[in-house]
């Protein structure tokens, strides 16, 4: 996630939800850095006692000699002691905890949010420790969140996930000395955060094969292809204006898919409710997606059920038009791998793909026509 390893005097905010999991991924990171390192790992929480810190860690089996904790929420006395003990690490959980008190502020506010994580910056970069700091991502403004820090700091991490879903994704959204947009897949369980290492695997296990309105999809997360199910529920409308509802699909776009579909084929769906969903709480940022999305769009609205060992790739132009995507291969590879075995693509796919048996399509009409819909 962070491009190769933790860089010295580096200031990291990770940010996330409360609950999330923050403070359990952080604690095993510190746990493992200090079982790996000569030097001690400094986890300070403003928000925990140290007993309950402890007690967690200590759940987790994570019992490194070499970590310390300390409950303190004034900035400078962090400061002086990440000063004094010289960690390979040091943890600020959270920064909206922490407090200077020389700053006329409340806890939590913008104020006292830059001022704090100013002096840490300060830290880091002079005594080239690094620093993570938490953030909690608030609803009402009331606190202020890790956005407004995310210029001064080097890397900017986000963990996310429904509470009731069991897996989490680390995304980086900055990063100074590394690439971007990576992620990393994660399920919680008993003893904290365990990586998921195959996640297209895991988030297509639960399908349902042969299902109407089920589409998979390739989306590059960063560097790394990783295979989607994207549902959609189509049924008639009670209602003057119909629903037009994504859950981890853009909604813009689905207006679009949905207007392209109406206008360029002869899907009826003025009169239509139109839900989709992207499988496993994950979200699809990609226009790449577009094909899979309106796909299944018209296998609901037909109750035709598509080929469960076929994928798409393609993003849907205004006139219906398929355009291509990137990193064309590296996807269709994925897809092989987890047993997919043909793959609608758009006709400006290069001429020398392999891995999959694909079929090449100009226009959505023409995708809906090759599978029969
Ligand atoms: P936590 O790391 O405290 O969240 P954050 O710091 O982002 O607020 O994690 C909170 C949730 O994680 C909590 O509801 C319980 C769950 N959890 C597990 O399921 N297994 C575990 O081993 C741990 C430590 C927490
Ligand atoms: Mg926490």
């Amino acid at each position: 996630m962070l491009g190769g390893g933790i860089v010295k005097g580096s200031l990291t905010l990770i940010g996330g939800d409360p609950g999330v999991g923050k403070s359990t991924l952080l604690t095993q990171v510190a746990n493992t850095v200090a079982e790996s390192s000569q030097q001690c790992v400094l986890y300070v929480s403003g928000e925990e006692s140290v007993a309950q810190v402890g007690l967690r860690a200590r759940r987790m089996r994570l019992n490194s000699q070499n970590l310390l904790f300390l409950s303190e929420t004034d900035a400078d006395t962090i400061v002086a002691t990440i000063r004094e003990s010289g960690p390979s690490v040091a943890i600020v959980d959270s920064i909206q905890s922490v407090m200077a008190h020389d700053v006329e502020a409340l806890p939590g506010s913008v104020s006292q949010l830059r001022e704090c994580a100013l002096r840490f910056l300060q830290l880091a970069k002079s005594s080239g420790t690094p620093v993570f700091l938490v953030g909690h991502v608030t609803k009402d403004g009331s606190i202020a969140g890790p956005k407004v820090l995310e210029h001064m700091v080097d890397t900017v991490l986000y963990l996310e996930g429904e509470r009731f879903n069991q897996y989490r994704l680390l995304r980086s959204t900055k990063n100074r000395f590394g690439p971007t947009h990576e992620v990393g897949v994660f399920e919680m369980q008993g003893k904290g955060l365990v990586e998921v290492s195959n996640p297209s695997a895991v988030f297509l296990a639960e399908r349902a094969q042969s299902a109407a309105g089920s589409v998979v999809t390739v989306a590059m997360e960063g560097t790394r292809p990783i295979l989607q199910e994207i549902q959609a529920l189509v049924s008639r409308s009670s209602l003057a204006m119909p629903r037009r509802s994504a859950t981890g699909f853009d909604a813009n776009r689905l207006h679009l898919l949905t207007a392209v579909l109406s206008r360029r084929t002869n899907i009826p769906l003025h009169d239509q409710d139109v839900y989709l969903n992207v499988v496993g709480g994950l979200r699809v940022e990609e226009p790449s997606a577009d094909l899979a999305a309106a796909l299944a769009i018209v296998s609901s609205t037909r109750d035709h059920p598509l080929p469960s060992d076929m994928i798409a790739l393609g993003e849907v132009g205004l006139s219906g038009e398929l355009r291509g995507v990137g990193q064309l291969e590296q996807r269709l590879r994925e897809a092989a791998k987890l047993g997919f075995l043909r793959a609608l693509v758009p006709s400006s796919a290069p001429a020398s793909l392999r891995d999959i048996d694909v079929t090449r399509v100009a226009t959505v009409r023409d995708a809906l026509r090759s599978v029969n819909l």
